[in-house]
């Protein structure tokens, strides 16, 4: 066997599909022989997975780069920091030349040449590549998973949507699918090595999944029929170009879980038609009506943001009874945060902070109080619980999720293990957590 040739230590902030691009680049590398470490101090070779999608996620890595630049000092030439991920092209000449921050810096497209970068860097050189690619999907990659029962898989890259919000499209480029055999083959692996028992398909906008004449539903399905045991998730989908095949599958595949992640991003429909989200606040609802009907019991999650440029407070309102009416089970909710390149900067910032803080705690009261009622009303369900480990509190209890992904506590029985699927009954909840008590003899399926 070759020589390790490094020991890289990974550090990734921002969304899932950091995640899942972390563990890319760390199975590009681990393939030519580097080795991957948890502590830092072990590490000759530091990535950082960067985010730009608000202001404050570009701020916390800099002033990790800062903090880093001591390390660098301490250690010279040995250790190599690198920057990946959307704050890459973005800002590349600052981070190299202004800042003398990092020696590696490479865009989301550009994993590949990881390696040869590194050793440029170690020559002395400035390691930079950032192109975009149409067509990469890494789709040969195996990726290497650190997460235990969970796995991450990128299904699609890139957006062209161009919500005027968004720097997505800047930094991760054109819309692109990964072809589903290649898909199919990742899932019969993860199968097949057997301790994935949950598997969340990732991409900016699935729901626009297209290779060769199949759409996402399509994919779902064949994704499900691989292993009837592992449960499937997905993330983000687009009101614009949610279908029903998606749904159809989610209804005939018990294995899909009952759970959508659909941003609405705000409930006025001029502030909709600003942020160029191509729906109404009609459509938006009728939507979701039409989800509830098609599959019963359905959870939905959200995104949403205040304070978009010319935010009324009759806009806020229309936000505020979207999330009355749905009923999410969690969202994630944000201030407007102007991002250069984008349309919406040009429209000035013109909501003061302070009432961005203030509609954003009213918005985060109104859904803390949603989630709390609906987890009132789980109290009495059945559910069968995914068992991810030990509870937070509580000696010898076990914390999982449901089907609709709501985090859920219980006493351990003997044997019970992270991976198992356990049937139990709801006993009481809070706005995160639901308790509950195991159903014994009963017969799990997923
Ligand atoms: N400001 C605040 N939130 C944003 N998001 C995207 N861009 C911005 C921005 N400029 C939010 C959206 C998106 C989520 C991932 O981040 O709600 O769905
Ligand atoms: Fe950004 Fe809109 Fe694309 Fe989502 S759909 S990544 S918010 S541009």
């Amino acid at each position: 066997m070759e020589d390790v040739k490094g020991k890289v230590y990974f550090e990734t902030y921002g969304c899932q599909m950091n995640f899942s691009d972390t563990e890319l680049v760390a199975g590009i590398l681990a393939k030519d022989h580097y080795e991957v470490v948890t502590d830092i101090n072990d590490a000759d070779l530091i990535f950082i997975n960067t985010c730009s999608i608000r202001e404050n996620a570009e701020q916390r890595v800099f002033s990790r780069l800062k903090h880093l630049r001591g390390m660098k000092r301490r250690k010279g030439k040995e250790l190599v920091v690198g920057v990946m991920g959307c704050m890459a092209e973005r800002l590349k000449t600052n981070l190299i030349e202004k800042e003398k921050l990092v020696d590696v810096v490479v865009g989301p497209d550009a994993y590949r040449d990881v390696p040869r970068l590194i050793q440029m860097a170690k020559l002395g050189e400035k390691g930079i590549n950032t192109l975009l690619s149409l067509d990469e999907t890494y789709e040969n990659i195996t990726p290497l998973r650190t997460e235990g029962i969970s796995a991450w898989l990128t299904v699609m890259r890139g957006c062209d949507n161009f919500c005027t919000f968004c720097v997505v499209p800047f930094t991760r480029g054109r819309e692109r699918s990964r072809p589903v055999e290649s898909i199919v083959k990742e899932v019969e692996l993860l199968s097949a090595e057997g301790r994935t028992k949950e598997i969340t398909l990732l991409g900016q906008n699935v729901n626009s999944y297209s290779d060769s004449g199949k759409q996402f539903g399509a994919l779902l399905e064949a994704v499900a029929a691989v292993d009837r045991s592992i449960r499937i998730r997905f993330a983000t989908s687009h009101p614009k170009d949610f279908s029903d095949d998606v749904l159809l599958a989610i209804r005939n595949n018990e294995n899909l879980c009952k759970y959508i992640h659909i941003p609405f991003q705000a409930g006025s429909t001029k502030v909709l038609a600003d942020m160029n989200r191509t729906y109404t606040r009609e459509e938006y609802l009728s939507l979701i009506d039409h989800m509830k009907t098609m599959i019963p019991g359905v959870s939905l999650s959200t995104d949403v943001m205040v304070g978009f440029p010319g935010e009324t407070e009759a806009d806020f309102e229309d936000t505020l009874d979207i999330m009355r009416r749905v009923k999410f089970d969690t969202a994630f909710m944000f201030k407007y945060s102007p991002r250069e390149g984008t349309k919406a900067f040009k429209m000035g910032d013109n909501v003061p902070d302070e009432v961005k803080t203030d509609r954003l705690n009213r918005l985060i009261e109104v859904q803390e109080r949603i989630s709390f009622e609906n987890n009132q009303k789980r109290i009495g369900n059945i559910e069968t619980i995914l068992i991810e480990g030990p509870a937070p509190r509580g000696v010898n209890f076990l914390r999982g999720k449901t089907d609709s992904n709501v985090a859920c506590v219980f006493q351990a029985e003997p044997g019970m293990k992270p991976g198992d699927l356990v049937k139990v009954r709801i006993t009481s909840g809070t706005g995160h957590t639901l308790k509950a008590e195991v159903l014994k003899d009963e017969t799990v399926s997923i």
